[in-house]
C-alpha cells in the first residue's frame, strides 16, 4: 500500500473561535498491479476539494474515511464522497460535531475494529475516544504505520481542552490502543510532522505531569 500526504490550510472552528489550521490529507493507495487500477481511500479531505481531486487523479475511489468530526476534517466529506459515488466513514459517536458542520448529511458508522481492505491488505480502525467522542485512528499493519487524526501529534495526545473533549479519557485511549502497536509504527497526524509510536509512549508521563 502507498500512503501519500498533502497539505491544505484554511479554518478551523470550535465553541465561536476560529484559528487557521494546516491539515494533512493522506490517500491509503492500492499498488498498481498488471491490469488493474488503483485504488483510493481517502481520509479527512480538507479545505481544499481541488488538491484533493488532483491528487486522486483517475484512480478509483473506495470511500472518504475520517478521523473525526471536527470541522476542519469533516466540513468537504459531503462533497467530496458525493464527486466520487462513494460513502462516508465516520464513528458515530461524533453525531453532534457532525450535525454542527454538515446537519442531517448521510455517513456510514465505523465501529471500532472495523477492517477495510485495500489492495489485499488491511486497514484497522481503532477508537480511540478523547479529542473527540468518536475519534478514530487507522492502522496498516503492512506498512508499520498509523494515521492519527488528532489522537496523537508530534509532542503529545490531541488538545482537549474543548468541549466533548477530555484529557484523561485520550490517555487511556493512548495507553490501551495506541502505545500497545509496535514502537517503530510511524504515527502520521492530522497536522504537523510525522513521529512513532515509541518516541511518544517514551513521554507519557511527561504528557500527564503537564495536563496537554
Ligand atoms: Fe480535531
Amino acid at each position: 500500500m502507498k500512503i501519500e500526504k498533502l497539505v491544505t490550510s484554511g479554518v478551523f472552528r470550535l465553541d465561536g473561535g476560529e484559528w487557521e489550521v494546516d491539515n494533512n490529507v493522506y490517500l491509503l493507495a492500492s499498488v498498481d498491479e498488471e491490469g488493474s487500477k488503483e485504488e483510493v481511500i481517502i481520509v479527512d479531505p480538507s479545505h481544499d476539494a481541488e488538491a484533493v481531486y488532483a491528487a486522486v487523479g483517475d484512480r478509483n475511489v473506495q470511500c472518504v474515511l475520517l478521523t473525526h468530526a471536527h470541522n476542519d476534517h469533516c466540513e468537504l466529506a459531503p462533497a467530496v464522497a458525493s464527486h466520487y459515488g462513494v460513502e462516508v466513514y465516520l464513528h458515530p459517536d461524533d453525531q453532534p460535531l457532525w450535525e454542527e458542520t454538515n446537519g442531517n448529511a448521510a455517513y456510514t458508522p465505523l465501529r471500532d475494529g472495523q477492517q477495510f481492505v485495500l489492495g489485499g491488505e488491511n486497514v484497522s480502525i481503532r477508537h480511540t475516544t478523547g479529542h473527540s467522542p468518536g475519534c478514530i485512528v487507522a492502522y496498516v499493519a503492512s506498512e508499520d504505520t498509523l494515521l492519527s487524526g488528532d489522537t496523537l501529534f508530534n509532542g503529545g495526545p490531541g488538545a482537549t481542552g474543548r468541549k466533548y473533549s477530555s484529557f484523561e479519557t485520550i490517555i487511556a485511549s493512548l495507553k490501551e490502543k495506541v502505545f500497545t502497536l509496535p514502537a517503530d509504527t510511524r504515527v502520521l497526524p492530522g497536522h504537523g510532522d510525522e513521529t512513532t509510536v515509541g518516541a511518544e509512549a517514551a513521554r507519557i508521563d511527561e504528557y500527564i505531569a503537564r495536563g496537554y
